[in-house]
């Protein structure tokens, strides 16, 4: 009996669907509006493959762009805790949206909050 991954809880489908919505919310963001590029489209895609291998699926991401080194790929970007909020309120709202719910958004919510923390690399908004 093998575990049930998170990725095949969700489904493929409902995790393309929240990441479409969650890319929706940080356009309108504007603590993330200033950092993000205005075409989303290209962002949401790798979004889409690094989540599908953080959370168990195939490893879309690694064989297209190589090793994630996530910290490192938002060196270039001013990662205030604000924004680290503000990009946790946009997945919430997300999950909210596409009606991701009990156990497997807890746990898939708990590990982003994990990570967006450790993305910060700059305390305040002076740059
Ligand atoms: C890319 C911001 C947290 C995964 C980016 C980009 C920005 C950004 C500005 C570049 C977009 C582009 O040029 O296409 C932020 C901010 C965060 C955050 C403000 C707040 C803490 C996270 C977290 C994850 C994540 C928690 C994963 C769980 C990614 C991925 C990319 C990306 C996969 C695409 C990397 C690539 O270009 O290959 N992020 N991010 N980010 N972010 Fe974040």
């Amino acid at each position: 009996q093998q575990p049930i991954l998170p990725y095949d809880e969700i489904g493929a489908e409902k995790l393309h669907l929240l990441v479409d919505t969650f890319y929706g919310n940080v356009a309108k963001h504007p603590l993330l509006i200033p950092i993000f590029p205005n075409d989303l489209s290209e962002t949401a895609r790798k979004q889409k493959q690094f989540l599908t291998q953080y959370l168990g699926g195939p490893n879309l991401y690694t064989e297209e762009h190589g090793h994630p080194m996530m910290k490192m790929r938002h060196n270039p970007f001013p990662i205030t805790p604000e924004r680290a909020q503000a990009w946790l309120s946009c997945m919430r709202d997300a999950m909210d949206t596409v009606g991701l719910e009990g156990k497997s958004r807890d746990t898939f919510y708990r590990r982003l909050e994990l990570t967006a923390n450790h993305m910060v690399n700059q305390t305040s908004h002076e740059e």
